[in-house]
């Protein structure tokens, strides 16, 4: 199974989790069911912007994310309520805050008790300019960084809220600069650089009951220990601690994903650029605890390696980004070979590529293949 995008690309497939829409309701998507175009066109409206699909080469591979997918859909409901009262269509409740807290209260206890070494965190390769995926991924992240760095489960409670609001002040910024296909002009950052003070006032005016120290992050998460941040050049200890382990996680889930005017980046150009950003812009502590516990390329994506072989993450390896265990169906031309698994770590070998999907026709390829029994 694999994490992808809602969208008609996705009709004909299984769904390998099952995705719960409102309380109370059926579920949106059922574990095992295939995509309907009617479901799309439901998910999306209910702000899911992922779905696990089963993959037909690797029926067999479960993943076990950090967080279930339940506590995710819970948590982004809650986010939604609070968005669209920062929008101004629904009137802003604590009762809302109340409940968001909640649902971070039980995303912290499932994180606090898994104890894989490397945590499987899917994510979607792309995602628009605010968006419920990337906050909650934002929360989650920081949470597994919190952890590492000892904090205690209050903080972790009072650092995920901060996280998941971190960019609720986009919704303030108007629509056609935040998801514009290409660079942003010096004047258009300008307004886009007021999403931190806007989110914080929203917060403070509409939230009390949220914690000063989970809003901070609302306000400084763009902030960095150079002062090259904004809105207000902090530097170094001058911004909060859960401020810095957002910004860091923030970022990260930022360089995973492709946007709308820059192609993917390689894993290895990932890493490179959490390294470079470590200790001079970000954290290096917070930057240290992601690269160590979080998977780069997590368990289901389709990579191609550094000499060319095709195959699918299989399993993590802790200490080695780049090289986890990858089972290989093709060879560097996409004809389907036996399948083998390569752990990675002690071989030379790297995971040069992550692909959105299989080459064009190779899912028909491999099928025939592995029916010839050659
Ligand atoms: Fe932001």
């Amino acid at each position: 199974m694999r994490r992808v995008q809602v969208g008609e690309h996705i009709v004909g497939k299984f769904a390998a989790k099952t995705i719960y829409g409102a309380k109370g309701q059926a579920p949106l998507v059922r574990r095992g069911a295939r995509i309907r175009a009617t479901m799309v066109g439901a998910l999306l409206r209910r702000g899911v912007e992922g779905i696990w699909i089963t993959d037909e080469l690797f029926p067999e591979l479960e993943v076990q994310e950090a967080v279930r997918q339940e506590a995710v859909d819970v948590t982004r409901r809650c986010l939604g309520d609070i968005f669209k009262a920062a929008r101004g269509s629904t009137e802003p409740t604590q009762a809302q805050a109340l409940r968001l807290a909640t649902a971070i209260r039980n995303l912290v206890d499932e994180i606090v008790q898994n104890d894989d070494v490397v945590a499987n965190v899917s994510h979607l390769r792309a995602w628009d300019n605010y968006t419920f995926e990337h906050s909650v991924q934002v929360a989650i992240l920081s949470v597994l960084v919190g952890k590492h760095l000892m904090m205690t489960e209050d903080q972790l409670v009072r650092l995920g809220t901060g996280a998941v609001l971190h960019d609720v002040g986009k919704v303030m910024v108007p629509q056609d600069i935040l998801q514009k296909p290409s660079r942003l002009t010096a004047e258009e950052f300008e307004i886009v650089k007021q999403h931190p003070r806007l989110g914080w006032d929203l917060v403070h005016e509409g939230f009390q009951n949220i914690m000063p120290t989970s809003s901070i992050v609302v306000l400084q998460h763009h902030e960095r220990l150079d002062g090259s941040g904004y809105p207000s050049q902090l530097r170094g200890d001058e911004i909060y601690v859960f401020s810095r382990v957002v910004a860091a996680a923030d970022v990260f889930d930022a360089v995973r994903a492709e946007r709308n005017y820059r192609p993917l980046y390689t894993p290895r150009r990932v890493l490179q650029i959490m390294q470079e950003e470590a200790g001079a812009k970000l954290d290096a502590s917070a930057v240290q605890a992601l690269l160590q516990h979080v998977a780069i390329i997590p368990v289901g994506e389709i990579v191609r390696l550094t000499n060319g072989l095709l195959g699918a993450v299989t399993d993590l390896n802790s200490g080695d980004p780049l090289q986890p265990v990858v089972t290989v169906v093709a060879d560097d031309r996409d004809m389907p070979i036996e399948r083998e698994r390569i752990d990675l770590r002690g071989t030379p070998l790297q995971v040069d590529q992550v692909l959105n999907e299989w080459p064009p026709g190779f899912e028909q390829r491999a099928r025939e293949f592995l029916h010839s029994g050659t």
